[in-house]
């Protein structure tokens, strides 16, 4: 059953999040959005695009007076100011101005990029995601926030950009590889092991569904996410509080996935500081040894690491301050009182890191 979330701020409502299972609704969404007549750029990737936009350009084509598509190569190495470039450059091209739309369509690469020059093309055009990984439908397009890695570091350059509309397409998961699919898992997980106890047992009671992309049970967990991001991102919209707790097994997995080269998917490296992280909390007494055994495990049958291996503790420790948020304000670790309630520790010692690390380093003695 499509449904729709509507996320508000101060109490105004600012956008839908419409979770369908085609794309019959787009056109009349953006009709309703006052879109008429007006341009619209499709940006995507070069995975996404031949998949979806020729699809989306003729359901919307005669909302708009022209539908231009931008494509760049596919991959976090592309999400990079030079992309940025390209495509604002296509975006004067076409003529765009302050009342045009962008459509980002495809998974957090897409989103974050074209969100951010929506964010700064003429100081900031509307933005529609489309999101089209599970990764995305969970996450990276709901919430407002864009932006590009430089160099080394992740989402370094950014803006808080909210869209006019996220519209979800669950059928465009029938296209996603499946390693990419278990790491969207990751952060499905993380929600019900920060906020929701009982969401986080209706996952692993629906585990066979979820293998399957079953229609109806995708729908209800991405709306469930998306229902568990829409509560924390109202109450802390600019990250000021709450919010960092959605950076639950972050710190030590975005180390990682630095480490690692990218070689790991996001929700991957997200599985592992999140083992990481539950261990600490075990450590201090927060969650018995039997509760993070389970979490830990918990990952295995949803395709996820629980451990990794070529990895220097050390030089994790060292990446995670260079981490951005490290560099804002010290380390906000987020620990585990017990599954569905997560809390911010600013204590966490990097002696404590170093032996969650190593918890999830691979050898053989730790299998
Ligand atoms: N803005 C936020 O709040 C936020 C939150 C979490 C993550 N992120 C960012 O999101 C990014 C990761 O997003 P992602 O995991 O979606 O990666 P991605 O956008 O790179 O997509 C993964 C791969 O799947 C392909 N793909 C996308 N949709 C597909 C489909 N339906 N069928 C077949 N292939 C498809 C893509 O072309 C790409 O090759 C990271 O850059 C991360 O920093 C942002
Ligand atoms: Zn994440």
């Amino acid at each position: 059953m499509p449904s729709t979330i509507s996320i508000s701020m101060n109490k105004k409502p600012i956008y839908d999040i419409r979770i369908e299972n085609d794309f019959e609704s787009l056109s009349e969404a953006l009709k309703d959005l006052g879109y008429e007549g007006k341009r619209a750029a499709i940006v995507t990737d070069s995975t996404v695009g031949p998949l979806y936009a020729d699809e989306i350009c003729n359901k919307i084509k005669d909302v708009f007076s022209e539908v231009f598509v931008c494509i760049f190569d596919a991959g976090e190495a592309n999400k990079n100011m030079d992309t940025v470039v390209k495509l604002l450059k296509q975006f004067t091209e076409h003529k765009m101005n302050r009342k045009d739309l962008v459509i980002a369509l495809g998974g957090g690469v897409v989103g974050d990029t074209a969100g951010f020059c929506a964010a700064i093309y003429m100081r900031g055009i509307d933005v529609v995601q489309v999101p089209t990984t599970l990764l995305s439908q969970v996450d990276s397009s709901v919430g407002g926030k864009t932006g590009v890695d430089l160099d080394a570091y992740k989402n370094m350059v950014g803006a808080f950009k909210m869209p006019k509309l996220v519209y979800i397409n669950t059928a465009t998961l029938a296209s996603l590889d499946a390693r990419q699919f278990y790491s969207g898992m990751g952060e499905v997980m993380k929600y019900g092991l920060i906020m929701d106890a009982s969401f986080y047992e209706w996952i692993i009671s629906k585990m066979y569904e979820i293998h399957d992309r079953d229609a109806s049970v995708m729908e209800e967990m991405i709306a469930h996410c998306c229902s568990c991001k829409q509560r924390i991102v109202e109450r802390d919209p600019l990250e000021q509080g709450d919010r960092a707790l959605l950076n639950f097994g972050h710190t030590i997995g975005h180390a990682i996935e630095k480490a690692k080269n990218f070689e790991l998917l996001h929700g991957e490296c997200v599985a592992l500081g999140c083992v990481a992280a539950a261990f600490i909390s075990f450590k201090r007494g927060k969650l018995s040894a039997e509760e993070y055994y389970e979490i830990r495990d918990m990952f295995v049958p949803f395709k996820l690491p629980i451990s990794i291996d070529n990895i220097d503790p050390e030089e994790i420790i060292r990446l995670t301050r260079s981490d951005k948020k490290a560099m804002d304000n010290g380390i906000k670790f987020i620990l585990l009182k017990r599954v569905g309630k997560a809390y911010i520790d600013t204590s966490v010692t990097e002696e404590e890191m170093l032996e969650g690390i190593r918890e999830i380093e691979y050898r053989e003695d730790n299998e």
